[in-house]
């Protein structure tokens, strides 16, 4: 039994239009499907499912849910028991609750995000198909985004009150979902207070991260490139296109990955993250950052403060 992965994000974006502009010309996803009231389905070009990303319509930006895929469907039943036993509400949705996929659970995680699990997603399959593909397709706009990689949530942490939605999270998928803790940056005199995780379910450093902040929110989406030279490709095409830049290509301490952080027209920040980092096992030994080196840990040849690096989210 095991979640596989991130399945999707479902975005809020303000301007349909503005937004799949950016997704697809800029980004490179493609879109496979779109609703009537304009909510649009993208995947990346390495992705076999139907689709990665939803944008929908909305008057404030931000993330709707995020979905996880399980292996097998009757894995969604024991998945219900542990959840139930861990105290959680979970509700059963109908296939197609999640469009084009099966039945699937509801729950809102610890820290109030919404999250779905469901084990099956229409099947449409990579750009390079499956026999003696090329390593990249032709006609790729933009970045050329491969997948969704990872997302980033922003959980209420109030020492004050003795609010930690980032800890009740890692012991949540810890627990009930099986992830690994890859990374931590503990505060607090004694490294009391668990201020950031990065955990994993694939083999990579993670497939979701939470930080600490005032309100639940949506820190990052990213996208993963090949390489260190395709994040530079990439932030020199936000630059042409007058994409708002919030950190230039920068090495990561923390998983190691190569990274740009921008945002897309309605605030959402996005990501591009290339390099595999290190490869993450269930037994690895969870590395750990204190409060000293959190910012070296997180831009790490520098190991400035960038201002409203954690402040700003949606
Ligand atoms: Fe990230």
């Amino acid at each position: 039994m095991a979640v596989m992965r991130l399945g999707h994000v479902r975005l809020n974006v303000l301007s349909i239009e503005e937004a799949l502009t950016h997704y697809t010309d800029i980004l490179g996803l493609i879109e496979t499907s779109r609703d009537p009231d304009g909510t649009v389905y993208l995947k990346g070009w390495d992705e076999w499912d139907k689709y990665s990303v939803i944008l929908a319509p909305s008057d404030r930006a931000g993330v709707q849910h995020i979905a996880f895929k399980v292996e097998k469907d009757a894995e969604l039943d024991a998945y219900r028991k542990r959840i139930e036993s861990y105290g959680l509400e979970v509700e059963e949705r109908e296939a197609n609750a999640l469009p084009f996929c099966g039945r699937s659970l509801f729950l809102r995680l610890p820290s109030g995000h919404e999250c779905f699990l469901y084990a099956e997603k229409q099947f449409v399959g990579k750009s390079v198909g499956t026999l003696n593909p090329d390593p990249w397709p032709d006609g790729l706009k933009g970045a050329g985004a491969h997948w969704l990689d990872h997302v980033m949530l922003m959980c209420e942490v109030d020492p004050a009150r003795g609010t930690n939605k980032v800890a009740e999270n890692v012991d949540f998928f810890g627990k009930v979902l099986d992830f690994g803790l890859a990374e931590q940056v503990v505060a607090g005199p004694q490294g009391e207070i668990q201020a950031a995780a990065w955990m994993f379910c694939t083999t990579t450093p993670h497939d979701i991260a939470f930080g600490a902040g005032p309100r639940a929110g949506l820190h990052h989406i990213s996208f993963f490139l090949e390489d260190w030279s395709d994040i530079l490709k990439t932030a020199d095409l936000l630059a042409k296109h007058r994409v708002k830049v919030d950190v230039t290509p920068q090495r990561h301490g923390i998983t190691r990955g190569a990274t740009t952080y921008f945002f897309d027209p309605s605030g959402n920040r996005n990501e591009t993250f290339a390099g595999l980092g290190y490869l993450s096992q269930k037994d690895m030994p969870t590395i750990t950052w204190n409060e000293e080196n959190l910012w070296r840990g997180i831009f790490y040849h520098t190991g400035d403060i960038i201002g409203d690096f954690l402040g700003v989210y949606t």
